[in-house]
């Protein structure tokens, strides 16, 4: 039997040639455009498995479309888009593609840390504007970010690579997770506590977010939360939307509760709160934390990998839903 699979949209090349490679026949959606629901329930028919992404929603009707389905492949880390105790009632596999983005996201979580400490968006638009009529010891000032406390919220694989890389900052670390990271502790170099979240708010200059999208931290950081941080301190989220109260978030930087925020993801992507566009104080990006030519290839690779060895009869590598498997 020779498994057709189809994707959802286009992904790196490399990765399809693998997949061709394998003997697996599929079709790409030939848009460069989030799918339209009703084409992929059309087209999800008949198929042995799916490649999708994370900005499809797949539930229980995706699933009643995909008559013959047994995986689907979310090409992402996150898996919040899909309904994965649906999935698993229905003997559905679900995988995603941990690992390989972690490094590529802590660069751009710092990306947007830099670029909101010293203003980076708002001072491109200055110099393009023709404003700049030369150096001032007022212009344009930010904040330091060496020697100064970081907020980890979340000490998972992003969480703790994006939290290394403050050592060269030789910055203080201030981190919440279910439990303390011991290996982390001993490894950084300079002052590092487990603490409580409020604690992490009140004593950080920057926060930032790498916890998953749950009913748990849906609004995790809203109007208490930003309240409790300092007039001067910036937040980060390049985790989910939803973890973050937008219009909360709106408040606290038109009111000065904090200085300025870097977001790479929005609350109901792709719509950004009207009123954060035209806010000064924050940098805004579309979603490209794991936006590079590798990890966007490497990502493409195991998401395949999963599709390869399923058709072949072995358990997905990255299966998310192991119960499946055992069942
Ligand atoms: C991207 O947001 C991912 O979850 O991979
Ligand atoms: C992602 O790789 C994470 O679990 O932080």
């Amino acid at each position: 039997m020779t498994a057709n699979v189809f994707v959802t949209r286009m992904i790196p090349q490399p990765a399809l040639d693998r997949l061709k490679a394998a003997g697996i026949q599929f079709d790409v959606y030939s848009e460069d455009q989030v799918i339209p629901r009703d084409v992929l329930l059309k087209e999800v028919k008949g198929r042995d498995g799916v490649l999708c992404i994370l900005t499809e929603t797949i539930d229980a009707e995706v699933f009643d479309a995909a008559d013959k389905a047994k995986i689907f492949a979310n090409y992402a880390v996150g898996f919040n888009n899909v309904d994965v105790a649906e999935a698993t009632r229905r003997g559905v596999c679900i995988t995603n593609t941990p690992g390989v983005l972690t490094d590529a996201t802590a660069d751009l979580a710092w990306t947007l840390l830099m670029s909101s400490a010293r203003r980076v968006a708002e001072c491109d638009g200055y110099l393009r504007a023709g404003k700049y009529t030369g150096w001032g010891p007022m212009l344009w000032l930010g904040q330091d970010v060496s020697e100064r406390t970081l907020g980890v919220i979340g000490m998972g694989r992003i969480g703790r690579a994006f939290a290394e890389r403050a050592a060269a900052f030789r910055m203080k670390v201030l981190y919440t997770d279910a439990q303390p990271n011991k290996d982390f502790e001993a490894a950084y170099p300079y002052e590092v506590r487990f603490v409580e979240m409020d604690e992490l708010l009140r004593k950080s200059d920057f926060v930032s977010v790498h916890v998953p999208l749950l009913d748990s931290t849906h609004h995790l950081i809203s109007e208490r939360e930003l309240k409790m941080m300092q007039p001067h301190a910036i937040l980060i989220n390049s985790a989910r939307g939803p973890i973050v109260d937008e219009a909360a978030l709106v408040k606290a930087l038109k009111e000065g509760w904090i200085w300025s925020a870097g977001l790479d993801v929005y609350e109901e992507e792709p719509a950004v709160h009207p009123e954060l566009v035209t806010l000064p104080n924050c940098v805004l990006l579309p979603h490209l934390g794991s936006a590079t030519i590798e990890t966007r290839t490497r990502m493409g690779y195991i998401a395949v990998d999963n599709l390869i060895a399923f058709f072949k009869g072995e358990k997905p590598p990255t299966l998310v839903n192991p119960d499946v498997w055992k069942g």
